[in-house]
């Protein structure tokens, strides 16, 4: 079985093509940067246009490049939500129609459950394991019981720890992407030249609370002068900040689930000291860290044709006879015990 996954939640175009035994034949991104950059963020409108320009070529470069044809494509997975409506519309609508016109299956897919279940292209994953969505629009931390049982124990109260790298990036003057600028400039900052409180950590809550850093660094700014040092240790400080308090939540969230296995996902998850300090927290209680390969933290097509094969549904059944599509905008995906 060969599945076809696309991925047009937001600002990438993102094909990939998947095979039952979970190898990743090909996968590309088209991601539309360049195109928002000079709007300072996403346009909606725009981010349609752009997925109706590049994908059918992307789809075709996909199938080509390995040298197959359309016709050996088993499945057609799509994001079918959430994300924004008119760049859903997109993904969904071709999904379905050369779904249609290919007489295949057409899986819809939800965009987070991609992102959760990623590590399980590179990783033996066992279940139940704790997992960490860090994107650019969600800061969650699930319980994964297992293949599509997912509980939701805590959560931001305010901005994603994506948006905070973003925010801050910005305001550090730093080019786009913002998440990997900042992380980059951090890495020439001076450990503890500057301190920012830790918010919520002493509540027995799994939930954060983000916002209040980019005032921090604000009022820092202000009083600073905008060296190259003082930037870089602002952001080694901001960087340091938020990895301690994702680390201090995972921490509270295996211990109350009495689970030591942890994922990290979304785009955030591409941070390498990230990464490294996830590690150290899972010595201690000889706990597995999952995390994706690198590439396939942001968003991507793989993830949703994963996410359709992982389904395991007799194909035949999901053949959709009709022309019409489904979007879910907003599409729940955990059950809520917070
Ligand atoms: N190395 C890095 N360090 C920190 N942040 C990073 C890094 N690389 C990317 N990011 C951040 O990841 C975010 C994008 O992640 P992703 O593409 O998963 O989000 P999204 O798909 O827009 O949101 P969602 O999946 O929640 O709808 C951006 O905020 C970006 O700044
Ligand atoms: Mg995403």
């Amino acid at each position: 079985m060969r599945f076809l996954g696309i991925e047009t939640s937001c600002d990438d175009t993102g094909i990939s093509i998947v095979e039952q035994n979970k190898d990743l034949i090909i996968s590309y991104i088209y991601n539309q940067l360049k195109d928002h950059i000079s709007y300072g963020g996403v346009v909606p409108e725009l981010a349609s246009k752009k997925h109706l320009e590049v994908i059918i070529k992307l789809i075709k470069k996909t199938i080509l490049k390995p040298k197959l044809t359309i016709k050996s494509l088993t499945v057609l997975a799509y994001t079918a939500g959430s994300g924004m409506f008119g760049s859903l519309l997109i993904g969904t609508t071709i999904g379905c129609a050369l779904a249609y016109s290919l007489n295949i299956s057409s899986l819809a897919i939800n965009h987070l459950e991609g992102h959760i279940l990623t590590p399980m292209l590179n990783n033996k994953v066992c279940f139940p394991y704790i997992v960490a969505i860090v994107s650019g629009g969600h800061s969650e931390m699930l319980l994964v019981y297992k293949l599509g049982v997912y509980i939701r124990i805590g959560k931001t109260i305010d901005d994603s720890v994506g948006e905070v790298f973003d925010k801050a990036a910005k305001l550090l003057e730093l080019s786009y992407p913002s998440g990997i600028s900042l992380s980059n400039i951090a890495s020439a900052g001076i450990p503890n030249n500057y301190r920012l409180p830790y918010p919520m950590q002493t509540k027995p809550t799994i939930n954060i609370s983000l916002s209040g850093l980019k005032t921090l660094v604000t009022t820092l700014l202000k009083k600073k002068l905008k060296t190259t040092q003082t930037k870089a240790d602002i952001a080694k400080a901001l960087e340091d900040t938020i990895i301690t308090v994702l680390l201090n939540i995972c921490n509270k969230a295996l211990a109350s689930n009495n689970v030591n296995r942890l994922a990290i996902v979304g785009g955030v998850s591409a941070n390498g000291s990230l990464r490294n300090y996830m590690k150290v927290l899972m010595k201690p209680i000889k706990g597995a860290v999952y995390s994706s390969d690198i590439k396939l933290c942001s968003d991507n097509g793989a993830m949703i044709a994963f996410s359709g094969l992982t389904k395991n549904i007799p194909i035949k059944t999901i053949i959709n006879k009709s022309l019409s599509v489904l979007i879910k905008p907003t599409w729940n995906l955990a059950y809520n015990i917070m």
